[in-house]
């Protein structure tokens, strides 16, 4: 197996990633712009698949959009690069500090709209099949501020009337949700996987969308964030995924993937790999302010070979023989067989008698198991 990605790998990265300038709330820019065609090219060299943009990353202002637009798309057209989601920037301007499709000011939600409509426009030209809603700035500090509900009415409308508009156009688009549970606003709505599965199902079009889960985010709450793609799978829901690294609750670290919590990185690959995933592998994290342009590069090439890596030790501990002994042991493939048989029914149950101290007292030997996983991670196996 090798550790150097192509494209095959799908790997993609956000162009705000390796574009980040670094400033934060403390301090300014300690980078150099990126040009979005340099962005492209080092990535297609490195082994990237794809980059992704928000409208302001590519195109910030009129002016100069349709050269920029040109010259990216020799970029493409040169590396074979493909732009394989794209977004809105519907939190930076200062227009949007109370949000945008759930901003109280209704003049703000139309503006919100137009603007994401017109980049879906460009979304779709370029090829994009998929387009994210990251409703960073859609939230409150306070608890009077905002009506919780009549926001979820508008998170709806917002969405609905983007779908049918996607519809209405023939693109063959489907959006991806991301959820997060604070930063920039104390709290975000949709703050989890969780949130976000239960409001995809109340929309129009709920078949059109799906979720974009961040490593960091999940953890940022405290979640397990392979268990919660694991569930976003079981949904058929998981159309998109954001890869980076987070040392537990926090501010939201957008650590290159691996870094922070490795041992949930590993679990992240392993259900990626096993539950059938098939989409784009997503980074976006932001190289630290402490790097300069060479150390940009080194953390984005360091993010595919951690993948990478740990695709290699999931798959050596799914084929290690002593790990499937384990995995029978621990009853593991018997979860999925039906709790009442075919032709049984419930009375059937009832009428049964168990030996509930004997079941009580049989082990479930998940250590061992769980051991034999962390000696492939530790690379003693
Ligand atoms: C974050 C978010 C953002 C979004 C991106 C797409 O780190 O809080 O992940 O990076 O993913 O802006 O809109
Ligand atoms: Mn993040
Ligand atoms: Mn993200």
């Amino acid at each position: 197996m090798t550790r150097t990605p192509t494209p095959a790998d799908r790997f993609s990265f956000g162009l705000w990633t390796v574009g980040w300038q670094g400033v934060d709330v403390f301090g300014g820019a300690v980078r150099e712009p990126m040009d979005p065609v340099e962005a492209v090219h080092k990535l297609a060299e490195l082994g990237a698949a794809a980059v992704t943009f928000h409208d302001d990353d590519l195109v910030p202002d009129d002016a100069t959009r349709d050269a920029t637009l040109a010259r990216f798309r020799d970029a493409l057209t040169e590396t074979g690069m493909g732009v394989e989601m794209a977004t809105t920037n519907l939190f930076g301007a200062a227009v949007f500090k109370d949000g945008a499709f759930t901003a109280n000011d209704r003049d703000v939600r139309r503006y919100a709209l137009a603007k994401a409509a017109r980049n879906i426009d460009l979304a779709a030209e370029l090829g994009a099949t998929t387009y994210v809603f990251w409703g960073g700035r859609e939230g409150a500090e306070s608890g009077a501020a905002k009506d919780i509900g009549a926001a979820l009415e508008r998170y709806k409308e917002g969405m609905d009337t983007l779908c049918a508009y996607v519809k209405e156009q023939g693109y063959d688009l489907r959006f991806a949700i991301e959820p997060k549970p604070n930063e920039p606003r104390g709290d975000i709505l949709l703050p989890t996987i969780g949130h976000a599965l239960a409001l995809i199902s109340e929309l129009e079009h709920s078949e059109m969308v799906g979720l974009n889960p961040e490593v960091g985010h999940e953890e940022m709450a405290g979640l397990n964030f392979a268990a919660g793609i694991a569930q976003a799978l079981w949904h058929g829901k998981l159309f998109h995924v954001d890869l980076n690294g987070q040392h537990g609750p926090r501010y939201d670290q957008d650590l290159r993937f691996g870094a922070g919590n490795l041992r949930g990185a590993f679990w992240t690959v392993d259900t990626l790999e096993t539950m059938g995933y098939d989409g784009y592998l997503h980074f976006d994290y932001k190289p630290p302010r402490t790097e300069d342009v060479e150390g940009v590069w080194e953390s984005a090439r360091a993010c595919m070979a951690n993948y990478l890596v740990l695709k290699e030790k999931a798959a050596a501990f799914r084929a290690d023989p002593e790990v499937q002994e384990a995995l029978a042991t621990s009853r593991v493939a018997e979860l999925s067989q039906p709790t009442i048989g075919a032709g049984e029914t419930l009375a059937d149950v009832r009428a049964e008698s168990f030996d509930v101290e004997a079941l009580a007292a049989r082990g479930c030997a998940f250590e061992r198991l769980d051991q034999l996983a962390m000696d492939h991670l530790l690379g003693v196996r």
